[in-house]
């Protein structure tokens, strides 16, 4: 029936298709998924899985118990503004379906954060791991003060920040990922939670979010003065600017980021890279979400074999439907005992060449469909 809803969903414009989906989330009127259990921990917390549910759904935090109950082991509620602001005039969401894509260009479209902050402490007995992702209105005089704002306002209530500067539709933002202006807006963010949160063990961590259309040495730099400024790990990545060649859909010129199976290998490389750099800087404890084009637990295991420590996806969900959470959450625990391991910490960051994760994980994906056939 959920999978029918979802269908007919489909039939609908695009944003509306959305409004109805987090209505359901936040409402109880979706399905409730059996938990699969695939425990990790990280940054000091602990998920039931790694399977996240990314920013950019849930902009005003009131389907994260929703999400939690589609299966996810963590939902991060944004991007939430200091003010509300209405975001870029409709239409501005587009379906790709032939190129198993999205295209948005919302522009953080919000409530702001002080409808956020009310609606995540309506939650009663809150379950799974609540993100709070930030960012700056689009007419701010100040950026890093309203980095500084928004984790002030909602450190209390989120049990990690996400400081995003790479969303696309927000003009000039994602400049703040140069290495001139990181560790500034990061040094605000943090220094914004640690004046509202006294006592150091109740801090939630912070991560960064970047964009995949980053140079290697861009990312480099970026990384090493966000690790100065004292962040406990990096979302990769954020949606592209980038249109490669072989989109169909006729919406592929749209303004934009473009999520979704095109950035599949580019996040799996840019996170492979970042590893590779955390492992080079010694950097102790600094977590990992591979996030960008991730639809199967094939691809997810890649992630997770070149070092992610969790997992977040958001397109694939708007284009299957509710029950790719626990689908690709069972695929991915077959995945892990076809390859002989019974826990997370045994495949993550074995593999140090993108190529050679992805090879492995679908090597490990084609045993694991032949022991379900047999089963
Ligand atoms: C996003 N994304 C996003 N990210 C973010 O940090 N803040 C936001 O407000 C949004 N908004 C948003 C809206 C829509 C419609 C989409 C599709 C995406 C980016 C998202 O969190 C994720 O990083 C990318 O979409 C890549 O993952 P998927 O979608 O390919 O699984």
């Amino acid at each position: 029936m959920w999978q029918l809803a979802a269908k007919w969903t489909q039939k609908l414009p695009a944003e509306l298709a959305h409004d109805t989906a987090v209505f359901a989330l936040a409402h109880g009127l979706a399905p409730i998924a059996d938990q699969i259990l695939l425990p990790v921990k990280a940054a000091g917390l602990s998920f039931d899985n790694p399977l996240g549910l990314a920013a950019g759904f849930d902009k005003n935090a009131v389907a994260s118990q929703g999400a939690i109950r589609l299966g996810f082991g963590f939902a991060e509620v944004g991007t939430i503004t200091p003010h509300p602001q209405p975001g870029n005039p409709k239409p501005r969401l587009f379906r790709l379906p032939e190129d198993g894509a999205v295209i948005n260009r919302y522009g953080f479209n919000s409530k702001g954060m002080q409808v956020a902050r009310d609606n995540l402490r309506k939650i009663h007995h809150r379950q799974g791991i609540v993100g709070v992702n930030i960012g700056a209105n689009k007419t701010t005089q100040d950026r890093v003060a309203d980095y500084y704002t928004t984790a002030h306002y909602l450190a209390g209530d989120a049990d990690y920040l996400t400081v995003n500067i790479s969303s696309p539709n927000t003009p000039g933002l994602r400049d703040l990922q140069h290495e001139a202006h990181i560790k500034q807006v990061l040094q605000a963010a943090i220094r914004g939670r640690d004046e509202a949160i006294g006592q150091v063990a109740a801090r939630p961590p912070v991560f960064v979010k970047l964009a995949p259309d980053i140079e290697t040495a861009d990312l480099y730099a970026a990384m090493d003065a966000s690790l100065a400024a004292g962040v406990n790990g990096f979302i990769l990545t954020n949606t592209t600017i980038s249109r490669p060649d072989d989109l169909q859909s006729p919406y592929r010129a749209q303004t934009g980021g473009l999520s979704g199976q095109p950035l599949t290998q580019r996040a799996l490389e840019v996170l492979c890279m970042a590893a590779t750099h955390l492992g080079r800087t010694g950097a102790k404890d600094i977590v990992l979400v591979g996030a960008g084009g991730i639809s199967t637990a094939e691809q997810a295991y890649a992630r997770l074999l070149v070092g992610a420590d969790l997992l977040q996806l958001y397109t694939a969900l708007a284009l299957q439907g509710p029950y790719i959470v626990v689908k690709l959450l069972r695929q991915l625990k077959t995945m892990m005992r076809a390859d002989g391991v019974d826990s997370l910490s045994r495949i993550t960051g074995v593999m140090a060449s993108s190529d050679q994760a992805r090879s492995h994980a679908a090597h490990i994906s084609r045993i694991a469909a032949e022991m379900s056939k047999n089963n």
